[in-house]
């Protein structure tokens, strides 16, 4: 199986995971990435059946829309059931790295306000510790040097990822080098450096659940 057909079969198992789970008024947060995507397209097929969505991204909402599904604004909602969205690396704690789309803020605010987290990844995702891939940072642009010295303090190599802008108008920082093996440390560190928006580490409010799919088929991932 391609890479593409294993997140479709992810995507897919989502939303037979979450389809038992979705009254009429349910509003569901959505993340970003061509993982998402997919999601989103499969999402469509049950739109009848829940109320709205919250995007994690300009994209997300843009491609919700596309299929009539109606996205609210987070603050005009009072909570979310279930939070779907992709990841590029995943832990046994699911604990996660995220933001290779530069979605990382929107998208662990989003996570934040939902009652369950499902993340939905192919199997090249699945690592022993995380740091392979490098972890995005965003950062208020005035600040992109000084988050560089800092982030090199903690042993990471940063890269200016050029020609990028969040959706929030700021930087990405992405940070080579980094074997994490703590990731809730970690993630608390980087955020208490000046100039920091967030960081791409979802540990402290890691993944519920994850569907990661194999050739054999689609696993369901607890906690380690
Ligand atoms: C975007 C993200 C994505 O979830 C992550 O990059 C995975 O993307 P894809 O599903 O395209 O592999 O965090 O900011």
């Amino acid at each position: 199986m391609t890479q593409d057909e294993l997140k479709q079969a992810v995507a897919k198992a989502a939303v037979d995971y979450i389809r038992p789970k979705l009254e009429s008024d349910s509003i569901i947060g959505v993340g970003t990435g061509s993982t998402a995507n997919f999601f989103i397209d499969y999402l469509a097929g049950v739109k009848a059946h829940f109320g709205g969505a919250v995007a994690s991204s300009e994209a997300t909402a843009a491609r919700l829309e596309g299929h009539g599904i109606p996205v609210y604004d987070l603050n005009e909602v009072d909570g979310l059931i279930v939070y779907v969205d992709g990841a590029d690396e995943s832990d046994s704690n699911l604990c996660l790295i995220k933001g290779g789309g530069a979605a990382l803020t929107r998208e662990k605010i989003v996570a934040a306000c939902a009652g369950e987290f499902v993340c939905i990844a192919d199997g090249s995702k699945w690592v022993d510790v995380l740091g392979g891939f490098p972890l995005p940072v965003e950062v208020i642009p005035m600040a992109r040097a000084h988050v560089s010295r800092e982030l090199a303090k903690l042993g990471g190599s940063p890269e200016y990822r050029a020609g990028v802008k969040t959706d929030n108008g700021n930087d990405i920082l992405d940070v080579h080098g980094l074997s994490i093996a703590d990731p809730v440390l970690l993630e608390n560190q980087i955020n208490q450096i000046v100039g920091v928006v967030t960081n791409g580490l979802f540990a402290q409010r890691s993944a519920d659940v994850l569907l990661l799919g194999t050739p054999a088929g689609v696993e369901t991932k607890y906690k380690a």
